[in-house]
């Protein structure tokens, strides 16, 4: 028989757990990747008994499923939410830890039980919460792993990071910490690995040979809504850059490691972050172009002279040999056109072209968009000559890949299905180890510290639904070169 599997939700009465978390082990159950063994024991303040934690649980998850438009069947959920456990406790008090402890007694039959911890919860709660698990033992293994999985903001700067990872590491071995980013579960962000050293056609491109510069962005319509207090002590810089932006930036710019393993390839992940110059106060004054949407100072919870910025765009440079000279643009905002990510390189253009082009026309040079979300695919934009007409004309054409065209059955799954299931697994790939994320926050704490200068203007207001400031088309401008348009 299997040993006992269970995944902790510290925080389940919050909106992640109810949004994210619980539609991705169902759905992991609905397509039989779940392990059969696995239980989750949700843990809140909240005096729920299992029951009622189902049932306030399963509305929550209905609607997930409503918004993502997928079929609902009442006789699978009551299937899954059998799995379902709950326990009343508030870890923030001293022995607030017992009735986790005690139902772990109660209900694993030994001491060889799986665990995975997961901290769904405040993060200014992570220290107290991992040190309770630590000082009531329930981070030894003893036969049976004992993991922690906690979610981003990993601090809040260099300083609260390192303060962090000393706290964790003082119960918690780095192999047993799991710290998520839900870029790396998304499938078209790990597809950029697989695209780059599963063919043989791009990599030898891939370098400052080829490529003049490559862009990044990650463009959401959404506006800050309720998140107003918690967003402004944050900005888009935080939220946005030191995780996920930089995180896809890696992955882009990393050499092939050795192997496919957690450590082969975040070493390589690092040495990517290690290149990254840490710009001085000046020069990120001059690398980085802030914005806010117009509308932003009236949220709730947001202070009506703040000087936070909802978008943001960034010049990073990678010192080493593949990539000297190619500058690395990228940018972010809320209350965008569209929500819409991508990766786009764009190539040098030809050293000398053969065709002439009409009185004012340039030539567009190729170029390739890896597009993470939504219309998830790649294409590669190469001219053609147009027929039938006189001389020779030309015109760009793309070449395309879609996903959900070429996958049709399969609808890509959500980041957090294959984050749970690695974290169950014990595959730490697709997590950010602590010197990475300390590296991220080198990087761009000058930045972020730059952004912030007192004397610092405020920061340049775009309209919602448009495609972010002007300063950021400036800076493009400054360099020759421009953002390619939010589709
Ligand atoms: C989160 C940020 O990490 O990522 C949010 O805190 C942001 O502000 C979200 O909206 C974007 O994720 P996705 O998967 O919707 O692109």
């Amino acid at each position: 028989m299997a040993q006992p599997l269970t995944v902790v939700i510290f925080g389940a009465s919050g909106d992640l757990t109810g949004r994210k978390l619980i539609p991705a082990l169902f759905n992991l159950a609905l397509k039989k990747r779940l392990p059969p063994e696995a239980r989750i024991l949700g843990v809140a303040r909240s005096p729920f008994t299992d029951d009622a934690f189902r049932e306030q649980i399963a509305a929550k998850v209905k609607d997930a499923f409503k918004t993502s438009g997928e079929p609902w069947n009442d006789a699978e959920w009551a299937e899954f939410a059998g799995r379902l456990h709950y326990v009343s406790a508030d870890v923030t008090k001293p022995g607030g830890i017992e009735p986790v402890k005690n139902w772990f007694a109660a209900n694993e039959g030994g001491e060889n039980g799986r665990r995975v911890y997961y901290l769904s919860i405040s993060p200014e709660l992570y220290p107290q919460v991992s040190t309770a698990l630590g000082e009531a033992g329930l981070s030894k293994e003893n036969g049976g792993f004992r993991r922690l999985v906690i979610e981003k903001p990993f601090g809040h700067d260099l300083a609260t990071a390192k303060e962090l990872n000393h706290t964790l590491h003082k119960h918690w071995q780095e192999s047993q910490l799991y710290r998520i980013d839900h870029y790396l579960g998304k499938e078209t962000v790990q597809n950029i690995l697989i695209f780059r050293f599963a063919n043989t056609l791009f990599e030898p491109l891939w370098n400052y040979q080829y490529i003049d510069h490559v862009q990044i962005t990650v463009a959401e319509t959404v506006t800050v809504g309720k998140r107003g207090a918690y967003y402004d002590g944050s900005g888009v810089l935080r939220d946005m850059f030191q995780s996920h932006l930089l995180q896809v930036l890696t992955l882009v710019a990393m050499e092939s490691p050795a192997r496919y393993s957690a450590d082969t390839l975040r070493n390589e992940k690092v040495k990517v972050l290690d290149s990254i110059g840490i710009p001085t106060f000046d020069e990120a004054c001059k690398t980085v172009s802030v914005g806010q949407y117009a509308g932003y100072r009236s949220e709730p919870g947001v202070p009506p002279t703040t000087k936070t910025p909802t978008y943001a765009a960034v010049k990073l440079t990678i010192d080493n040999a593949r990539w000297k000279n190619v500058p690395f643009y990228i940018r972010s905002g809320k209350g965008m056109k569209s929500r819409y990510s991508e990766v786009f390189i764009q190539y040098r253009c030809p050293p000398h072209l053969l065709f002439p082009l009409p009185p004012g026309e340039t030539l567009r040079c190729n170029h390739m968009r890896l597009v993470l979300q939504p219309n998830e695919g790649i294409d590669l934009n190469f001219q053609t000559k147009v027929p039938s007409v006189d001389g020779v004309r030309l015109q760009p054409r793309d070449l395309a890949f879609n996903y959900k065209e070429a996958y049709q059955q399969k609808a890509l799954p959500e980041a957090y299905e294959r984050l749970l299931l690695d974290a169950m697994q014990g595959d730490a790939s697709l997590f950010m180890r602590s010197d990475e994320i300390e590296r991220a926050w080198e990087i761009m704490d000058p930045i972020i510290a730059a952004s912030e200068r007192p004397e610092a203007a405020q920061p340049t207001e775009y309209a919602v639904g448009s495609q972010g400031p002007a300063c950021a088309d400036e800076m493009m401008a400054r360099d020759g070169r421009a953002w390619n348009p939010i589709q």
